[in-house]
């Protein structure tokens, strides 16, 4: 099983501090954003980890984290040229994943406190071509891609509405997802959303229509550090986590 971590683009909402380093290298606690991410992964037994970035700032990843040995991990990086959005960043995972291969995705600014080896584990039990997400319950779903549960089958997610006014659930829909090769089909044949994106809510909403999207809800404290707000929540969490 392989990891994928999604660190590109542009970090507008932190501006200005996002103008002179890439968002996932900004300092959480004693550590870059990202270093969490790769901690989370080599947690969960997943060493094998790709690293998604923008052109910006791409030195710097490499000055710190290398090859990765340092923490006990093997990293292959690769660069977004553009901002297409997640689904299209993951795209250019394609060649690193094996035919069949499975694998876990992380938004870079996405930091938690859970163990993930649970989750995996169960989606280790899953059929191949399906696919997996990690929710947790938030104050605001407005700013988040929201599930609703399917009301025959509880264990599955029916959709999944991409920053919606009037929210159906009080879960957002984490930036934590498990797929296997075959989500590389599944992105070649969504469009660009209103935005010009290629948004990975569109991609599990495959999955979601076919019945093959299942989630864990997250036990621990999770948020997406994307904002100052945010972020400063972040230290406060994860100041404790990495030496
Ligand atoms: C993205 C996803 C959204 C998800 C969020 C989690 O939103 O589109 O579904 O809930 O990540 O961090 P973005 O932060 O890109 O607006």
């Amino acid at each position: 099983m392989k990891g994928v971590i999604l660190a590109g683009g542009t970090g507008t909402r932190l501006h200005p501090l996002t103008r002179l380093i890439n968002k996932h290298l900004l300092p959480v606690g004693k550590q870059p954003m990202v270093s969490y991410a790769i901690e989370r992964l080599r947690q969960a037994g997943i060493t094998d980890i790709l690293i998604v970035i923008g052109k910006q700032s791409a030195g710097l990843y490499t000055d710190y984290l290398g090859g990765g040995e340092a923490l006990g991990v093997s990293l292959t990086y690769k660069i977004q040229e553009n901002a297409g959005g997640i689904a299209e960043a993951l795209e250019l995972a394609k060649n690193y994943i094996a035919p069949g291969e499975r694998f876990v995705v992380l938004l870079g600014d996405n930091l938690f406190l859970d163990d993930l080896g649970p989750y995996v584990r169960e989606f280790m039990k899953q059929p191949s071509g399906s696919a997996r997400v990690l929710l947790k319950p938030v104050d605001d779903p407005r700013r988040y891609g929201v599930p609703v549960f399917d009301e025959k089958n509880n264990a599955l997610i029916a959709y999944i509405e991409e920053k919606p006014e009037q929210p159906k659930s009080e879960y957002c829909v984490t930036g934590i997802y498990m797929y296997d090769d075959e989500v590389f089909d599944i992105i070649g044949g969504i469009t660009p959303s209103s935005r010009g994106e290629l948004e990975i809510t569109d991609v599990n909403n495959v999955y979601a229509s076919q019945g093959r999207l299942e989630y864990n809800v997250l036990q621990k404290w999770w948020g997406d550090a994307g904002t100052f707000e945010s972020l400063e929540e972040a230290h406060q969490q994860m100041k404790g986590e990495l030496p």
